[in-house]
Parts: structure tokens; sequence; C-alpha cells
């Protein structure tokens, strides 16, 4: 039995019957004016792509906008310098794309003469182009018949079918998915069918709430009637592991002393402030630099979630005499009254802005 007879046998929607309803669907409720999709050129895609992994639209939108803005074609890209694009990045998180963005442009420059290659062999092979990134570019911007295989998609398949992972592995489990997808992309409306399966996937077959009453294609969904339109809680993993470190925020006058984060894992070759695993160290490290403070400490605190761990994030702000500290390429005194185009992870950037507004408030009462 050939593998496209044994999904019709087994499930109640004929696979094309399921192409044609996502597209319609997408044609009159899907996202249909997303800045990338005006011009639809295959740089805006790819730069849409990058940015929309692990990264909702509404929060891409802006960041996308100001990127292209800067960067409107890949040779500006290519010619620019990482500081700049990390300083847009800022806020967007998993910064390794912003690297990979980078390197990628220089190589489409240089190998490709700046056009993309258009075969999924070769876009692979470019750093943070997965198979489904590949497969996104190709069909968004050409309407090639490959599909794309995202979480949304991943969701909506394992609902629709009802799909159970049991004892097999991830890879296993994706290889399943992979088949069923492949099946069930049509050959024409590639392109309105994978973005009919995203937005479906956010919009409709949401992770937390679906809305399964107005979803196009619940009669013949195994987790709808499952259900019996009670929407059934998942359970939200709270089980990520956390964090605690400590930073210390030196102040001279209208300076801020960060450090060039060289090899760390998070937020590489970003500025930060210096960072402890614990106050003993941050002591030693006080004394070893020599530094007098002259005011009290003030302290701030925040969470900051990432994919695999919260980080709790505390905050010791000094203001310091002097400024003698041996001045090289890993570090700077930032000046909060002026812009800089380095890149500052979020959470770094929200201190600044708070220490900047009560530096500007104590000018005043001088
Ligand atoms: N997620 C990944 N790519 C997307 C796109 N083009 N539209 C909406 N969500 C996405």
């Amino acid at each position: 039995m050939n593998q496209k007879y044994k999904y019709f046998k087994i499930y109640d929607m004929e696979n094309w019957k399921f192409a044609q309803i996502i597209v319609n669907w997408q044609h009159q409720f899907g996202r249909n004016n997303l800045p990338w999709q005006k011009n639809n050129d295959v740089y805006s895609i790819w730069i849409s792509e990058i940015m929309l992994q692990q990264t909702q639209v509404k929060t891409v939108v802006p960041y996308f906008k100001k990127f292209i803005h800067t960067f409107n074609n890949i040779y500006d890209l290519s010619k620019s310098d990482l500081n700049k694009i990390l300083h847009l990045w800022s806020g967007l998180g998993y910064y390794n794309r912003a690297h990979n963005i980078y390197k990628t442009s220089k190589i489409i420059v240089d190998k490709y003469n700046g056009f993309f290659p258009k075969n999924v062999y070769n876009l692979t092979q470019l750093p943070g182009i997965g198979l489904t990134t590949a497969h996104a570019i190709l069909s968004l911007a050409y309407n090639f018949s490959l599909p794309i295989l995202d979480s949304n998609v991943k969701r909506i398949l394992t609902r629709f079918y009802n799909l159970k992972k049991n004892n097999i592995s991830n890879i296993k489990y994706e290889k399943k998915l992979w088949k069923i997808i492949k099946l069930l992309i049509p050959i024409h409306h590639a392109k309105k069918f994978n973005q009919g399966m995203m937005d479906l996937g956010s919009l409709i077959c949401s992770y937390k709430n679906p809305k399964c009453t107005i979803c196009p294609i619940k009669i013949s969904c195994k987790y709808t009637k499952y259900k019996s339109h009670t929407v059934k809680k998942i359970q939200i993993n709270n089980l990520k592991k956390r964090k605690r470190l400590f930073y210390i925020v030196l102040q001279h006058k209208k300076y801020i002393y960060l450090k060039y984060r060289k090899k760390k894992t998070i937020w590489k070759k970003m500025f930060c402030f210096p960072e402890f695993y614990n106050l003993q160290d941050m002591q030693c490290w006080l004394s070893k630099k020599n530094i007098q403070k002259i005011y009290h400490e003030k302290y701030y605190h925040t969470n900051h979630k990432f994919s695999h761990f919260e980080l709790k994030m505390i905050f010791i702000h000094i203001t310091i005499k002097n400024t003698k500290f041996k001045k090289n390429k890993h570090n700077l005194w930032y000046n909060i009254q002026e812009k800089q185009h380095i890149g500052i992870p979020k959470p770094i950037y929200n201190i600044l802005i708070q220490i900047t507004n009560q530096f500007h408030k104590n000018e005043k009462i001088i």
C-alpha cells in the first residue's frame, strides 16, 4: 500500500481537501498584510523567516521594519559590522540568529554574486538555514511546492490526527510529521498553503486556548471531537530550570562600565555589565580593581526568560570615584546621554534606561 493511500484510509479527510480548505481559509482569514509580504522578495522573506524562528509575528514586525529600513539589501548588510546588526537585534533574543544572518549575507555576496540559491541543498548549507527555513524561503518567495514544519504546523498535525508520541524519539516523531506534511502540500498554491498552516496554528489552533469552534478543519479533527467542545487545558511546562546571576553596574558620572562577552553562551559578542555567580566573586573583583565606592548601593532585579531556563538577574549599582580601568577592546564606558550602535541585551538595556532617567532627574534637581 503506498503512503498516500495509507493516509486516505486512516483519516477521514482526503489530502487534497485538507489543502483546499487551508488555502481558501488563508485567502479569507489569514495574514496577508505582513511587512515582508509587501515586496515579497527573497531577501525580506529570508530576514523575516530567521526572525520568526522561535518568535511570534507581533514581536517580529517592528524589528523587521527597522532592520529592512537600515539594511534594505544584502549588499548593505554584508558590508555592515556585527555591532550594528546586534544593536538592531537587541531585545529580539536568540542572538545567534543575528550572527548567522551576517555570515550568510557575506557568503551570498561573495559566493553567489548576491543571489540566493534556488535549491534546498545549497540553502541548507548556509548558516542559520535548516530544512524548514529553506522550504519556507523557496515556497514563500517562489511558490515551490515544499512544506514547512514549524511548531505551529506540528501542533495542528498532532491534534488533527491525534498522533501519539508514545515511546518513539523526537527524531522519529519529526520524521513521521514530515511524511504527513509532504503528503498534504499541494502542487499549486504551496505558498498559500504553508502560510495558511502557520496562520491557522497561531490564530486558531493555538497552544493554550485553541478556538476549535471556528476552525475550518474541525469536522475531521480528532482533537476537536475528543474535546467535544470543552477546551482541554494543556499543562504548561513550569519545570524550566532557574538560574541566578549577579551583575555589577559601575557608574562614573554619565558613564557606565560595560564588558564585551567574547565567548559566553548567552549574548555572545554583546556588551553587558560584569557578571558573577555570587556576591563573594563580585567583592573579590571590586577589590582587585581597587574600586572605591562613593554612593550607597542600589539594587534592581528582574527575571528574564530563555527557551530552556529562567534567569533571575540581580543588579548592584554603585557610583565610583575614578575610572582607572585598563581600557581595551573588551570593555567600554557607555555614555548614557548618547545612543551607541552596539549590541546590548534587552534586560541590560532596560537598566541603562532606568539609570539614564534617574540621571536626568538628578540633574534637574541640582
Ligand atoms: N512563522 C514562521 N514563518 C512564518 C510566516 N511567514 N508567517 C507567520 N508565522 C511564521
